[in-house]
């Protein structure tokens, strides 16, 4: 069967990684959260000390961009992938509120787009991926044969977040998360390189009261549609 690109772009914790991940494990599919590799310069920037408030050295940035390694390694167990930096599991790193809070300067910046993006249409190259994230169906593959755009109230999914947190043993209250949500999507879709918007063929999933079965499934029929199956 042909392989095709499926890209899932939509706001902050709206559940993209989750049908994503799952979609693309069930056929068989490479899954890459392109979130991840922004997450992962962002801790770079805070373990190295070149945020400072809401400023950025971007100029070490700059030149460390190019030597930083960013992968992807599948859990052997759970079969989701990892992510790495330079060779060190971040995955876990990459979640926090402190990287959350800062995540969205960081991927504002022109320079930090260009070299992700290029990265991301290097590891599409040969069809049969599905890819996660703000502007992967308008900007990193707009030829995508499927493309999505999610949505949920920030209401609910400051929720889902603090729930995901809170599972994890982190504190965070509830407003801080709904007020970084509503931040994030301020940034995301006001920025001026490549802002958070619906590719014009793009289906729109509002999941605010979907479960995630349900998600898997309307998924699961729009690949079908697609694929001819
Ligand atoms: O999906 P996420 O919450 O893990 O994404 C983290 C941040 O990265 C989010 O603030 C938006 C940004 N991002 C982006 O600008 N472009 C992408 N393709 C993916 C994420």
């Amino acid at each position: 069967m042909k392989k095709i690109t499926i890209a899932i772009d939509g706001y902050s914790s709206c559940g993209k990684s989750t049908m994503a991940k799952d979609l693309a494990k069930e056929i068989g599919y490479i899954y890459i959260d392109s979130g991840a590799m922004y997450r992962a310069v962002t801790l770079y920037c805070l373990e190295h000390g070149l945020i400072n408030g809401d400023t950025i050295d971007t100029e070490t940035l700059k030149s460390d961009l190019p030597d930083l390694s960013i992968t992807f390694k599948l859990n052997p167990e759970t079969g989701r992938p990892l992510t790495y930096l330079n060779g060190q599991l971040v995955e876990d790193k990459i979640r926090t509120l402190a990287v959350s809070s800062k995540v969205s300067l960081v991927a504002a910046l022109d320079f930090v787009r260009t070299a992700m993006v290029s990265l991301q249409q290097q590891m599409g190259k040969e069809k049969g991926i599905v890819m996660d994230g703000r502007d992967i169906g308008t900007t990193v593959f707009p030829d995508a044969e499927l493309k999505i755009f999610v949505t949920a109230s920030p209401e609910i999914r400051a929720q889902r977040r603090y729930d995901e947190l809170q599972a994890k043993g982190e504190t965070g209250s509830y407003e801080e998360i709904l007020q970084n949500v509503k931040e994030r999507d301020l940034i995301d879709t006001t920025r001026k390189v490549s802002p958070l918007c619906k590719a014009d063929d793009a289906l729109v999933l509002d999941n605010s009261h979907m479960t995630i079965s349900q998600q898997k499934q309307w998924l699961a029929e729009r690949f079908k549609e697609v694929v001819g199956e």
